[in-house]
């Protein structure tokens, strides 16, 4: 990587960046450090970890990418960042009666604090948070008009109608998602699920299984990061708000040390994707299928590390 790397602060540009992009590529091949894929979704066993892409939206509206930035993958708990941001559209801070906003500490799938705190999760991004704020969607309406409103909000942040959710993989889930079914029945034991299991649960594992490539997923992302342009889907509090979310809870038990190693705002996805947010400067979307054992990505983490010390955009 000879060359490229170095603080850039506000002063990067699109060449400079599309030539750290393009040599950071050929870095993470080199390094082959991929990780493991999601076994327990069978459909996600079956893909390549191998791959890697990354796109980055600059703040006036310059596009730089590199690898597999137009290869779709399935977006998992990166949906999770727009179902709150569609929830919060739709009933605002009331959400909060039933979720919290604290960082868990623990897997993403425990049901461990559940219990402890009396069904209310500790933030929309673990599974159970989740599950509440989908269910919360749900309310009044059938699971394919609340998908539709899920996918529907994605496509207009995207800017992109050609966005859509993988039956196989929403299938698959569905087969497997014993874990999940325990933390909506424990929801509904202690009054945190309003409609049936089911309903919630099947909705859920749609909403993951949409499936979008880097670069819908960074022109996605700028609302979150206050890009101007970026369609009107979100105050610019509740902007904010999310990326608190997202820093202090979008890698689960891992949280803490990505805000140490890289400084930025992200939330992840056992698909491999990671969306992050530079407030103010830039909307990125990295993707690579391998998994570290904490379920985030092992080389899109890397690289968030590598273009946070190349563009100087942490927040610290
Ligand atoms: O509910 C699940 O287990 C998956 N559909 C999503 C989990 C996930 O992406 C966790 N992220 N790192």
């Amino acid at each position: 990587m000879a060359g490229v790397a170095g603080k850039q602060g506000n002063h990067v540009t699109p060449q400079a960046l599309q030539e750290f992009l393009t040599a950071l590529n050929e870095e993470i091949h080199e390094r082959a450090d991929w990780g493991e894929v999601a076994d327990y979704i069978p459909e996600l066993a079956d893909v390549d970890p191998a791959q890697f892409g990354i796109a980055v939206v600059l703040a006036h509206g310059t596009v730089c990418s590199a690898g597999a930035a137009s290869k779709g993958f399935s977006i998992q708990s990166v949906s999770k960042v727009f179902s709150l941001g569609c929830v919060l559209g739709r009933i605002g801070e009331q959400i909060w009666t039933r979720v919290g906003r604290e960082p868990s500490g623990s897997r993403f799938d425990s049901i461990l604090l559940l219990e402890l705190e009396k069904g209310r999760p500790r933030n929309p991004f673990i599974n159970a948070g989740a599950l509440v704020v989908t269910d919360e969607l749900l309310t009044g309406r059938t699971p394919r008009d609340a998908l539709s409103e899920i996918i529907g909000y994605i496509r207009a942040a995207a800017g992109d109608d050609d966005i859509h959710i993988d039956k196989a993989v929403a299938q698959s889930e569905e087969k497997t998602g014993d874990r999940n079914r325990a933390l909506a029945n424990y929801l509904k034991s202690y009054g945190n699920l309003k409609n049936p299991a089911d309903y919630t649960l099947g909705t859920y594992f749609h909403q993951c299984a949409i499936e979008m490539n880097c670069l819908q997923l960074a022109n996605a992302g700028r609302c979150i990061a206050g890009l101007p342009g970026a369609p009107m889907l979100l105050s610019e509090t509740r902007a904010r708000r999310i990326t608190a979310l997202m820093l202090t809870c979008g890698h689960y038990d891992e949280s803490g040390d990505f805000a140490f190693r890289v400084g930025l705002a992200g939330k992840s996805g056992v698909g491999g994707g990671l969306l992050m947010v530079a407030p103010d400067r830039a909307s990125i979307a990295i993707w690579s299928p391998g998994l570290n054992e904490t379920g985030n990505s092992r080389a899109a983490n890397y690289a968030a590390e590598r273009l946070a010390q190349f563009t100087g955009w942490s927040i610290f």
